[in-house]
């Protein structure tokens, strides 16, 4: 089922998308909507805008079901399901990401994330809805033995609060499908997602100074920061910069699809499935410097500084799983990509 037309005959299943106006959450939403799923988006809005509605409606045709909801109340959360009848999977992406802030404030993240997705998979449960894909992280991994890491790599202790929560989560939804309970899942284990919509009308807003690299990179370009931080230069890699997996977040998106596809129509080989979702390349933190200002001719000051404190040094994924098991590859060039992200702070900018 990859197309509308195909879908005119058939009744569009319902999807409910938590964290849907976020950075991720919005791309899928219209990736979604494109194929012909009927959205309903929860989200509590404090990391994202809605605003973002507008966009996904603009380049979809289609205004998605919105509902402002905190994922750790529990009784919004299931009048959601009352209200929406039909919800027959979720993709959870709700959830607090920063890194840093997860050392400051760990409850806010237990809670947040681990709270948010206990009472979603109870009410997922109760409301006959028994699938479930899952925004997982390569984070687990933390720095693996062997490179390119497959999904068979022992999770490591996490570096920060927001990554054990990321482990945690996935034990829960291990531990609730094999308990018998009707539940199956998929773990999506993101590498580094960037880039923004092709249409530059949805992207990444970070709120603040950004953490992420592409983010700082773009807002520096555009001279809304003074240069760029270079973090570490005496890495054991072959410029000293960290080595990450960018995946355009429009690919990305593509693996949530084909993983909700999978579930409903019942070809999951096992109650839990687990995928990298990345391209098989690492760069370092100069070639994609580098590769910025060559693709979009923008200027970018920056300066090597030393190390960020919790850093992995290098991670890529083997994504064979996928390719071959979902039939999901990651087909956008770092080119085209980087573009993309520097198209949309063009266009926020100016607005
Ligand atoms: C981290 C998490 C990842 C999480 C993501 C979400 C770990 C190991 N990784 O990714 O699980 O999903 O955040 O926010 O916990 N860099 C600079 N200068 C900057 C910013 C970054 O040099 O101003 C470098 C970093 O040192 C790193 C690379 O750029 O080598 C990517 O950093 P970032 O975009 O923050 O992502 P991760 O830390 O890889």
């Amino acid at each position: 089922m990859n197309n509308n037309s195909q879908l005119s005959t058939l009744n569009s299943p319902l999807v409910l998308v938590t964290g849907g106006t976020g950075y991720i959450g919005s791309h899928t939403v219209v990736e979604l909507q494109q194929s012909g799923y009927e959205v309903v988006i929860v989200d509590n809005l404090s990391n994202s805008n809605i605003e973002v509605l507008d966009g996904i409606t603009r380049i979809t045709g289609i205004k998605p079901q919105f509902e402002q909801v905190d994922c750790c109340d529990y009784q919004k959360l299931a009048d959601v399901f009352n209200k929406h009848k039909g919800i027959k999977a979720v993709i959870h992406f709700a959830a607090s990401k920063a890194v840093g802030e997860s050392v400051e404030k760990p409850l806010l993240y237990y809670r947040n994330n681990l709270q948010s997705l206990i009472n979603l998979l109870e009410i997922m449960i109760a409301n006959n809805a028994p699938n479930l894909v899952f925004s997982s992280s390569c984070t687990v991994y933390g720095q693996p033995d062997v490179l390119p890491v497959t999904e068979d790599a022992p999770v490591k202790p996490a570096m920060s609060p927001y990554g054990n929560t990321k482990q945690i989560d996935e034990e829960i939804i291990r531990d609730t499908a094999y308990s018998g309970a009707p539940l199956k899942s998929i773990l999506l284990r993101y590498f580094n997602p960037i880039g923004a919509h092709p249409s530059a009308e949805i992207g990444e807003l970070p709120i603040g100074v950004p953490q992420n690299l592409v983010p700082f990179i773009t807002q520096t370009a555009i001279g809304l920061r003074k240069e760029l931080s270079v973090f570490g230069k005496d890495y054991n890699t072959p410029d000293g910069s960290c080595i990450r997996d960018y995946i355009n977040v429009v690919d990305l998106a593509k693996a949530h699809v084909i993983a909700i596809e999978r579930l409903l129509e019942n070809r999951a080989a096992d109650k839990v499935e687990t995928f990298n979702i990345g391209t098989g390349r690492g760069l370092s933190v100069l070639e994609l410097v580098n590769i910025f200002q060559q693709a979009t001719g923008a200027t970018l000051p920056y300066r090597i500084t030393g190390r960020r404190e919790g850093d992995i040094e290098q991670v890529w994924a083997n994504p064979h799983k996928a390719n071959n098991v979902l039939g999901w590859t990651a087909k956008e060039t770092i080119e085209d990509t980087l573009r993309s992200a520097w198209r949309w702070e063009q266009k926020i900018r100016r607005q």
